[in-house]
């Protein structure tokens, strides 16, 4: 069973981006993946240096220990003006420190994203993308744009079926990923 934890990048209640990775979550019933919702990122204070000291503070030290017991990780981001939206980086922040120990580090990372503009979030999820690998992150060749999002859901619930396939295929890819990396340390 491949452990994936499910990023939102957007902190709202009616979220397409989270809808999306409800839709994960069903996409990867009959699979030997296990998709779980990180629901703590609004917790996450701004990033201070002074206030980056052990013991973490407990929203910090939860996120880092939903990322260290996941195998891999999907984010789902919204574009928020042309870019990541502030929370997120911000998690994403806490996250990278301690450099060289960071818990992204060398993990299997993939990156989608919702907007209700025409282009699906892609820029945003290029700066994802971009961030992570900047983290030492093993970051996914793979995008999954969902534009005019309002169009894409009826009641939070994904009504296309090419994009519940792109989901699938962004799962499987991670689980594909987690599986070749096992066999690696198998073998050294
Ligand atoms: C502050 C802000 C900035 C936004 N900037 C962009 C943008 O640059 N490009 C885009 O396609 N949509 C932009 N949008 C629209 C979002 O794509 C839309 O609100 C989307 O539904 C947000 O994702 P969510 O449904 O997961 O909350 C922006 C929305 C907000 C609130």
């Amino acid at each position: 069973m491949t452990r994936i934890l499910g990023i939102s990048g957007s902190l709202r209640r009616d979220s397409h981006n989270t809808s999306l990775l409800r839709a994960a979550v069903e996409a990867a019933a009959d699979s030997d993946v296990e998709l779980e919702l990180y629901d703590g990122l609004k917790e996450v204070p701004p990033y201070d240096e002074d206030d980056d000291v052990h013991p973490r503070v407990a929203s910090v030290a939860r996120l880092n220990a939903a990322i260290a017991n996941a195998d891999a990780v999907l984010f789902a981001t919204p574009e928020y003006n042309a870019s990541i939206p502030g929370h997120l980086k911000n998690a994403v922040d806490w996250i990278s420190r301690p450099v060289a120990t960071n818990m992204l580090r060398n993990k299997p990372v993939a990156v989608v994203g919702a907007s209700t503009g025409a282009f699906g979030a892609a820029w945003a999820q290029a700066e994802l993308r971009k961030v992570l690998a900047a983290l030492g992150a093993r970051v996914l060749d793979v995008e999954l744009p969902v534009p005019h999002a309002h169009t894409r859901f009826e009641e939070g619930e994904l009504i296309d079926e090419e994009i519940r396939a792109g989901l699938a295929d962004a799962l499987e890819a991670l689980a594909e990923e987690v599986r070749q990396r096992e066999r690696v340390k198998v073998v050294a």
